[in-house]
């Protein structure tokens, strides 16, 4: 059946790719792109699908409860792919307000509106063809040790305002099913790379500043351990949960796929320097690595055992590291003019506050 689907702050890194997916994979489906456009919301991450007749974009807050009623009269929305949120943990350290109002208020309105309209109203929809996806993170479970990986039975353990806005918000989705009926998904993904990431974030940061031939930040010995996927990957999986998955349900994605961040460092370092040459003095971008002072209450690792997934609907990654790791290196090379521009003013003064002052501990 053709879906009418509300994606949320689809104009960020993941939510962008999804759009750009599903209008590919479900062409008969409505797109319906609801993002404030914060710093880390493009419009150019979407370009070439804006002229596309299944997709509509609306700018505005998903704490407007308002708004989010008249879209849902408006288009008859039938499904949630809920992506908006304040991602960055390094911003939530320095201010956790906006996580608190965005990742916890916004969400909650989300969940009044659709329960308001597929429970209480029940209009043209019934609630049995309803879903409400709610994208989440692996990192609501805390950190692990040496060993181990976070099963959907994994307690939560949230350590920074980020994971601890995310988690809140997961109690509330899965609360409005075993309450109210709303028949919610939940999906736990872990750390997600490839084209129109930010440039807050580990690789696309690497990127920009190897490229620029800048010093790259590494956080306190290197040594923490994420678990990497494709974002594709990611996208795919989620459209799986949205058509498979069973109602109440929570369903762990990861890219079996755990690195070091220093050995994701040198990679990056290593593929611009096969792809665009040494820097002066032939000097290989690894020497631009600056161990700097560790991000406060930084998780060591994080794995997700993605085996549910992968049981019920075969789901599991198609992209190994290497292969994605170059086509984001080159989707960065290609873009360039994509990087610049997200590189503005106000990026530069977050740059200079966040690192500008974080102490080299040896280089
Ligand atoms: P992002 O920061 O790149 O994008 C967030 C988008 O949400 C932006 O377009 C922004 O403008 C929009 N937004 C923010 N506040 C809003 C509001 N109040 N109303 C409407 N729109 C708003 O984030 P991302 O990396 O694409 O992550 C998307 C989702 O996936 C988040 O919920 C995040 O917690 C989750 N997630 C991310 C990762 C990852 O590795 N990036 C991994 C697992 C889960
Ligand atoms: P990030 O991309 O911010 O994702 P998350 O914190 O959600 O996992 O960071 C990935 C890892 O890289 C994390 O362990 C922190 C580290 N990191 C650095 O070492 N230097 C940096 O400049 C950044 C942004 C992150």
């Amino acid at each position: 059946m053709a879906k009418k689907v509300l994606v949320t702050g689809g104009c960020g890194f993941i939510g962008a790719n999804f759009v750009r997916l599903i209008l590919k994979m479900k062409e008969d489906w409505q797109v319906i792109n609801l993002d404030k456009l914060t710093y880390a919301g493009n419009l150019e991450n979407l370009k070439g699908v804006d002229g596309n007749p299944h997709y509509h974009y609306v700018r505005g807050d998903i704490c407007n409860e308002k708004l989010l009623e008249k879209l849902f009269l408006e288009y008859n929305i039938d499904t949630v792919v809920h992506f908006a949120a304040e991602s960055h943990v390094d911003r939530s350290i320095t201010g956790p307000d906006e996580f608190v109002r965005t990742n916890v208020f916004g969400t909650l309105s989300l969940l009044n509106v659709a329960k308001k309209r597929w429970i209480e109203q029940e209009v043209n929809t019934s609630v049995n063809d309803c879903r409400f996806l709610h994208v989440s993170t692996d990192e609501v479970y805390g950190s692990l040790g040496e060993s181990g990986y976070f099963t959907e039975a994994t307690c939560y353990d949230p350590r920074s305002p980020y994971s601890a806005s995310k988690a809140s918000s997961d109690h509330l989705v899965r609360a409005y099913y075993h309450t109210y009926g709303l028949p919610v998904l939940v999906t736990n993904c872990s750390n997600n790379y490839g084209p129109y990431q930010f440039p807050e974030k580990l690789i696309p940061l690497v990127i920009s500043n190897a490229l620029a031939g800048k010093e790259i930040p590494v956080y306190g010995d290197g040594g923490n351990i994420r678990d990497w996927l494709y974002v594709e990957d990611h996208c795919e999986a989620i459209i799986q949960t949205l058509e498979k998955g069973r109602v109440g349900e929570s369903y762990n994605i990861g890219g079996h796929n755990e690195k070091k961040n220093l050995e994701v460092v040198e990679l990056i370092c290593d593929l611009l320097d096969m792809r665009v040459g040494l820097l002066p003095g032939d000097e290989p971008r690894r020497s631009l690595v600056t161990f700097v002072t560790d991000r406060l209450g930084h998780d060591r690792r994080y794995a997700i055992d993605a085996a549910k997934i992968d049981k019920e609907f075969g789901w599991c990654p198609k992209m190994t590291f290497e292969t994605g790791m170059e086509k984001t290196v080159d989707w960065y090379l290609d873009n360039r003019e994509w990087m610049d521009s997200v590189i503005d003013g106000s990026y530069r003064e977050y740059y200079e506050t966040m690192y500008g002052n974080r102490k080299l501990e040896s280089s």
